[in-house]
């Protein structure tokens, strides 16, 4: 194996982000385009997580979080909704025994009691063998939207209120991140969204606030280690002033 050491001086210069979130777009135009069905594209974007998680963990991101299926894709035709869960179970049973081996730790987001038994059921299991996984948490936005996130935050908050054990003067943003799904994930630094599309699509409203955004053209299906660093490199770039000014940046004012 050759190893390419300009890129990898050029990976010590970059400031790399903890939590990287990926909107995985472009699944069905890759296949479209191709004359395939779009079942083909969600196959063929599989190949690409895999890529892009294996470069995550070579680059130092801590925590990859992907939206792998929106609370608006049940809305899908039934053959297709059935299909991506037939894929996820499939890559779930497949992938499991790499991502032990591999050291990564499989979490999940979203309303998960919505999913089939059987992609339930995979998904817990693979969850608690990989628990102890210590090199990158790939987090999996499952039936996911981020204002029925919130929405299930302050069903919590009201639940928790009427026993007793929360009032109104506890609920910071501190207390109230708590209440996410994403409550135990370090603050997103990097959104990426693929496939052209430049919108959010519901996904991770609240913890994106200060996050960088950053939209490729390219399809999921052809995403992977390059199409990555770019992303990475042009985050590295940019001076992330949190409301303050850029002077106050510079030096190191906080
Ligand atoms: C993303 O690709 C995968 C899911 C939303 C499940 P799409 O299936 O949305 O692909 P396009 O946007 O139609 O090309
Ligand atoms: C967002 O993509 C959801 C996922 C990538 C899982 P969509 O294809 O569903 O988003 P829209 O419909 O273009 O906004
Ligand atoms: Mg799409």
């Amino acid at each position: 194996m050759t190893i390419d050491n300009s890129s990898n001086q050029d990976l010590k210069e970059l400031r790399i982000p903890r939590h990287v979130a990926i909107i995985m777009d472009g699944n069905g135009r890759w296949a479209k385009e191709r004359g395939l069905p779009r079942t083909e594209g969600h196959i063929k974007g599989q190949e690409s997580l895999k890529a892009t998680l294996k470069a995550a963990a070579e680059f130092g991101v801590e925590v990859l979080t992907v939206y792998a299926f929106s609370t608006e894709n049940w809305n899908r035709p039934a053959e297709e909704v059935d299909a991506l869960m037939e894929l996820l179970v499939r890559a779930i049973h497949a992938e499991s025994a790499e991502l032990i081996q591999e050291g990564i730790r499989l979490e999940a987001i979203g309303d998960l009691s919505r999913l089939p038994q059987t992609a339930y059921e995979a998904l817990m299991d693979c969850m608690a063998q990989t628990s102890a996984g210590k090199r990158v948490r790939l987090v999996l936005a499952l039936s996911y939207s981020s204002r029925d996130e919130i929405v299930r935050a302050i069903r919590r908050a009201v639940a928790l209120q009427a026993s007793g054990a929360l009032t109104s003067q506890d609920i910071t943003e501190k207390a109230f991140s708590a209440l996410l799904d994403t409550a135990n994930l370090p603050e997103l630094d990097l959104m990426i969204r693929t496939g052209g599309e430049e919108r959010i699509s519901n996904f991770l409203l609240w913890q994106a606030a200060y996050a960088e955004l950053y939209f490729s053209s390219v399809y999921w299906p052809d995403f992977g280690r390059e199409p990555l660093l770019e992303a990475i490199r042009a985050y590295s770039d940019r001076e992330r002033r949190f409301g303050k000014t850029s002077e106050q940046i510079q030096l190191g004012d906080d």
